[in-house]
């Protein structure tokens, strides 16, 4: 009895003594070690095959192929979806894009107007709010497309800043070809689909029936008739007359700064804008978004790249971009911050592989060995560059071919943050760093679900105890670029027939041996067909009762023009258009009086 108590006795005051330690070690942590500060690149629609490190032998990017050399180079990188609003909206969040509503239920799912009602919701918690609450300075430079306004034209309901970041400087949408002249129109393919032959021979044919007495439409009819096209095609050419201004333009903060952006230069002032946030803030903590514009069409380069690379205009944006992921580098070496900064690069989903433009010229970027591109669940629609750099803390020219994702970025920004994830949630995403490190062998993502759209297409496995990495596709597009057949005349491919082909059985691939998805695995090949089958379609269904329903942010309804929440710097007589955006601080400031 007296021995007992007094062990336990013991025991009591051995682990008050081990907890005060602690507790003195734990408090003095946040006071003494100074945070990392982060540094996050997206480039658009980049293809894995257009970097140096990834094997690209006639495209130059130094810059970049520097990083992963003295960094980690990721090569099962997985975009959480095709497309860049449900991926943007994954990344920042670390979950599926389904669990927020960012997922189109029917065939669009990006935004095309900055005046829809739809967008990230503020319920969301994004890695830049988290961030902003452990005193870091947050900024997102580039391109939002994660919606701006609910209620009116300036409610900026899920505009950057209601998401966490300090300082804006970019676009809410997306840069497309109707944002710049002569690059022609993505709605020009919608306009092919009105049947105006039909309607036109329809009215000539009643006209004619009319006139010859055979029937008797009554005038009223034909005039109201007649009204109503006119308006529908007034309506379509107004709508793509204003669609620059009214759709692309550059925010400074909660100003609009330049109705419509003038592509040329944007790239390098950008850079300005990223090395001026970086030089303010090189005292604290901080956390850099740079979501590039480049390399979506309509694609632009400034006139010092223009004509640099050996493919096109293509090849010199993304020669552009690589030039300013170097500015930003030397930018960090000379504050002397590239030992404290974690750096990340990466694409927001793979190559747009449809894209030519109006003369003919390729503008697409290259899926390396992976198949297809941009909007499909191949490989080559979600294998992205992922390349982490951090001297001295991640290890230099490490190559690992584990499944990432880009979702495991928010729960590493947020525990190198010195934040505990949030408990109310389920966060896709796993921390990175013991990986990156070497602490831990394989990933923790076991299992990777691909949706298209709110479609679930594709399931990833990646066993515990295998190097096998399954891939299991439920239905997979009708895409073929060399064709231009199904996908080229919707511009992007549709998730919903006619668009796309069922498979059941799913096509079943080891993507450790056929990377390239080129040979569906069948009972006579796969021993395991059935039983690998079997454990993927249960990993589905504890997936999906994982799911809470949620507003969908992609409905109708959200994703439509909406006058009145229309952004517009001047007075709509002036076409919302205004002078373009001067940087320096000052003239900057006489602008906006
Ligand atoms: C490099 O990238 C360009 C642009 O996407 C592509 O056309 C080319 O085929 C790639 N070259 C190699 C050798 O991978
Ligand atoms: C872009 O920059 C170049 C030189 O850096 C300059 O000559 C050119 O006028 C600029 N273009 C625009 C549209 O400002
Ligand atoms: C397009 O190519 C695919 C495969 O290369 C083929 O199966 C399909 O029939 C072609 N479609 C047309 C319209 O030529």
């Amino acid at each position: 009895m007296y021995l007992l108590s007094k062990r336990s006795m013991l025991c009591t005051c051995f682990t008050w003594i081990i907890c005060t330690i602690g507790l003195i070690l734990c408090s003095a942590n946040p006071d003494t070690a100074t945070k990392p500060n982060f540094v996050l690149m997206m480039v658009d629609d980049l293809g894995i095959g257009d970097l140096g490190c990834y094997g690209n032998t006639s495209l130059r990017t130094p810059h970049i192929d520097r990083l992963a050399q003295e960094g980690v180079k990721l090569t099962h990188h997985i975009a959480a979806a095709p497309l860049c609003t449900p991926s943007r909206a994954a990344f920042l969040t670390g979950r599926y894009p389904i669990r927020s509503g960012m997922v189109g239920n029917g065939r669009m799912g990006v935004y095309l107007f900055s005046a829809s009602s739809g967008g990230l919701p503020r319920e969301e918690i994004t890695f830049a709010r988290v961030a902003k609450e452990q005193g870091y300075a947050t900024a997102l430079i580039g391109k939002w497309h994660l919606g701006l306004n609910c209620e009116d034209s300036a409610d900026h309901c899920h505009h950057p800043s209601s998401h966490g970041f300090d300082h804006f400087y970019g676009t809410i949408m997306t840069n497309l070809r109707d944002c710049q002249p002569g690059h022609g129109s993505v709605f020009h393919h919608a306009h092919v689909h009105i049947p105006y032959k039909a309607i036109s021979i329809g009215l000539a044919s009643l006209a004619l029936l009319h006139f010859k007495g055979v029937i008797t439409v009554p005038r009223k009819v034909v005039l109201g008739v007649l009204v109503l096209i006119g308006m529908v095609m007034g309506f379509f050419q107004l709508m793509l007359y204003t669609f620059p201004n009214l759709n692309c333009f550059l925010m400074r903060g909660a100003d609009i700064v330049e109705q419509p952006f003038i592509s040329e230069n944007l790239t390098q002032r950008m850079t300005n804008e990223a090395i001026e946030f970086l030089e303010r803030n090189s005292e604290r903590p901080f956390l850099l978004f740079f979501s590039f514009i480049q390399v979506h069409t309509a694609l632009f380069a400034s006139p010092r790249f223009r004509g640099q690379s050996q493919h096109g205009l293509y090849g010199d944006a993304v020669m552009e971009v690589d030039w300013s992921v170097g500015q930003i580098m030397q930018t960090l070496e000379r504050l002397k911050l590239k030992e404290n900064t974690l750096v990340y690069v990466t694409s927001d989903q793979g190559p747009h592989l449809e894209e030519i433009s109006i003369h003919g010229e390729v503008h697409r970027g290259f899926s390396g060995i992976y198949r297809a591109g941009k909007s499909t669940n191949w490989e080559g629609g979600i294998r992205v560059p992922g390349i982490l750099y951090w001297p001295g803390v991640i290890p230099a020219g490490k190559v690992i071919d584990e499944p990432t994702s880009n979702m495991d970025l928010f729960p590493m920004v947020l525990n190198l943050a010195g934040a505990s994830l949030p408990s109310d949630r389920d966060i896709d995403g796993h921390d990175l760093l013991p990986l990156l490190q070497g602490k831990v062998k394989r990933s923790e993502h076991e299992f990777m679900f691909h949706y298209c759209n709110a479609n679930l297409n594709a399931v990833r496995w990646h066993p515990a105890d295998s190097t096998a990495v399954w891939k299991a596709l439920f239905f997979t597009p009708n895409f073929y670029p060399e064709n231009s057949s199904a996908c080229f005349h919707t511009h992007i491919c549709f998730c919903v027939e006619p668009f796309i082909t069922h498979h059941d059985p799913p096509l079943l691939f080891d993507l450790s041996s056929d990377p390239s998805e080129s040979t569906p695995l069948t009972t006579d090949t796969e021993p395991k067909f059935f039983s690998v089958l079997e454990t993927m379609r249960a990993a589905v269904s504890h997936h999906k009762q994982s799911l809470k329903p949620v507003p969908m942010q992609f409905s109708s309804g959200n994703l439509i023009w909406k006058p009145w929440l229309q952004p517009c710097c001047s007075s709509l007589n002036q076409l919302c258009s205004c002078e373009r955006d001067y940087q320096t601080g000052k003239s900057h400031e006489i602008q906006r009086e």
